[in-house]
């Protein structure tokens, strides 16, 4: 199996202090640093952008994973490039017709590349395009929200990635994004995540380092 990496979500920190949020995970274990891009068109939520990568950036040396909730990812994917991600992930809703291509550019940047379906898209939809990602990001929450019940039909679809992993035989990593706990943590790694994003049950928590342990372990 793939290492576990766990990978806390900063929309669920405090934004007026994240240089300080950040460092907290860094302290507290975490592998990844989960970077909730939203536009408020393809999602209801805004969040931050390209500076907000950039800025962070210079104080983190943890992977920054690019989860992009936005129309039109191609028109941005050079500049969340050159601005420090280590991966961007991009939605098959949002790039139906050119995810392909969209998964190609970001590979030309340097970056690392995943594609991610919503809790009501099939599987099927990204198999022609798993082998060529890094990562395969399954949503068990509909994007926009932290703080929402996990939904249990992502657990499937994970083993359902994961067959498809295995058989193509190369090393790709599959997260899982939206409700995840030290409840149900044990499911989704069984499932076949490997890469697990924790907003809400991280910054909540009394002890992070504590938390992202039970997560991992
Ligand atoms: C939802 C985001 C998630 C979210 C996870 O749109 O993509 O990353 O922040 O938060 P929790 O873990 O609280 O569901
Ligand atoms: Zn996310």
């Amino acid at each position: 199996m793939n290492n576990i990496k766990i990978a806390p979500s900063i929309l669920s920190a405090d934004f007026s202090k994240m240089g300080e949020e950040v460092k907290s995970l860094e302290e507290s274990g975490a592998d990844v640093v989960h970077c909730d891009v939203m536009d408020g068109v393809f999602v209801n939520n805004i969040t931050f952008g390209i500076k907000m990568v950039e800025d962070l950036r210079k104080i983190t040396s943890l992977p920054l994973d690019c989860h992009l909730m936005i129309v039109h990812p191609e028109k941005y994917v050079e500049r969340f490039a050159k601005a420090g991600a280590d991966i961007i992930t991009v939605h098959w809703e949002a790039c139906q017709d050119n995810l392909k291509e969209v998964l190609e550019l970001i590979k030309s940047t340097g970056v690392k590349c995943g594609a991610v379906i919503n809790p009501d898209t099939p599987v099927s939809k990204i198999a022609d395009v798993i082998p060529t990602c890094d990562m395969v990001l399954v949503m068990s929450v509909f994007p926009g929200f932290g703080g929402q019940k996990f939904i249990p039909e992502a657990l499937d679809k994970l083993r359902e990635v994961k067959a498809i992993v295995e058989k193509c035989g190369k090393t790709i990593d599959i997260e899982i994004d939206g409700g995840v706990s030290a409840a149900n943590v044990a499911e989704v790694k069984a499932a076949g995540a490997n890469v697990i994003v924790a907003g809400s049950a991280v910054f909540k928590a009394p002890d992070r380092a504590k938390t992202i342990a039970e997560l991992k372990a």
